[in-house]
Order: structure tokens, then C-alpha cells, then sequence
């Protein structure tokens, strides 16, 4: 499994603490490469949001100071579904119920064994499938007719 990572400078350490801990997984990380230069967190969830959709990398995982801007930006990329993972649960609702191929998280707000806990349960997660396909085929339909 190759998995995409990349922060702005406030999710940087955290993103680095994610990288250590994905050490048997293929990790492509797209940035920043420092906590102490101010960046534009729609840079880098580009980056990372482009390989995912062209299925270069399997799931990304970006973060910034709150989790909430990373994800907004790479939600842009057509063929991205990111959420919040503000939460162990949810963040396995991701996958189950909304075959989230992208998972962020807020740096300034989250315990980093609570994250990576989340990483963990993100990537071994399966989608569901059934009913929550025609939703996301929804979702889908919306991208089309906007982009
Ligand atoms: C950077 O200060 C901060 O605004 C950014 O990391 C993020 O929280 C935005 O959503």
C-alpha cells in the first residue's frame, strides 16, 4: 500500500510523527519540509491529493493546524473524498460509510497517539459498500455537473 502525506507548517510535526510510524508502508511525502517557514496549506494538499486521484498512491494523509483547511483544498481535486478525523469512530466512518480516500487532521488540536491510533484504523478499515455506494455515486454525480 502506498500512502501520500503532506502539512503546511503548523501540521508538520505531526505529519513527521505519522511518517515514523508508517515505517513498513511505502510513504511518499510531499511537504512542507519545516515547522518554522509559514506555508500555504493548499500547496501541499494539491500535491498529494493529484497522486491519490490518479490511484499513484492508494490514501493520503494530510495535516494542518486545525485538520480543516487541507481538507478543503484537496476536496477541490476532482475524485477526492477527505474528512476530519476528529475521532476514532468517525474516522472509521470515513472509510465505512464514505470510502474517504483522504483523511486529515488539526495539529493544534489532537493528541498525536489519538492520531495515529486514527491513521491506523483509517488504512485497516474497508468501505461498506451496499447502500452507502449509491450516496457516494451521489457525491460523484455533483463533482461532474460542477466541474
Ligand atoms: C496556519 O496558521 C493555519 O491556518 C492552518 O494550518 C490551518 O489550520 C488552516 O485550516
Amino acid at each position: 500500500m502506498k500512502i501520500v502525506l503532506a502539512s503546511d507548517h503548523a501540521g508538520y510535526s505531526l505529519k513527521e510523527e505519522i511518517k515514523k510510524h508508517l515505517s513498513q508502508y511505502e510513504v511518499i511525502d510531499c511537504g512542507t519540509s519545516s515547522p518554522s517557514v509559514s506555508v500555504d496549506y493548499p500547496v501541499y494538499a494539491k500535491k498529494a491529493a493529484e497522486l491519490v486521484a490518479s490511484k499513484e498512491a492508494d490514501f493520503g494523509i494530510l495535516c494542518c493546524g486545525t485538520g480543516e483547511g487541507i481538507m478543503m483544498a484537496a476536496n477541490k481535486v476532482k475524485g477526492i473524498r477527505c474528512g476530519v478525523g476528529y475521532d476514532l469512530e468517525v474516522t472509521k466512518l470515513l472509510r465505512m460509510h464514505n470510502n474517504a480516500n483522504m483523511v486529515s487532521f488539526g495539529a493544534r488540536f489532537m493528541n498525536v497517539n489519538d492520531v495515529l491510533n486514527r491513521v491506523d484504523a483509517f488504512l485497516s478499515t474497508p468501505f461498506e459498500g451496499g447502500r452507502h455506494q449509491k450516496r457516494i455515486d451521489e457525491v460523484t454525480q455533483i463533482e461532474k455537473e460542477n466541474h
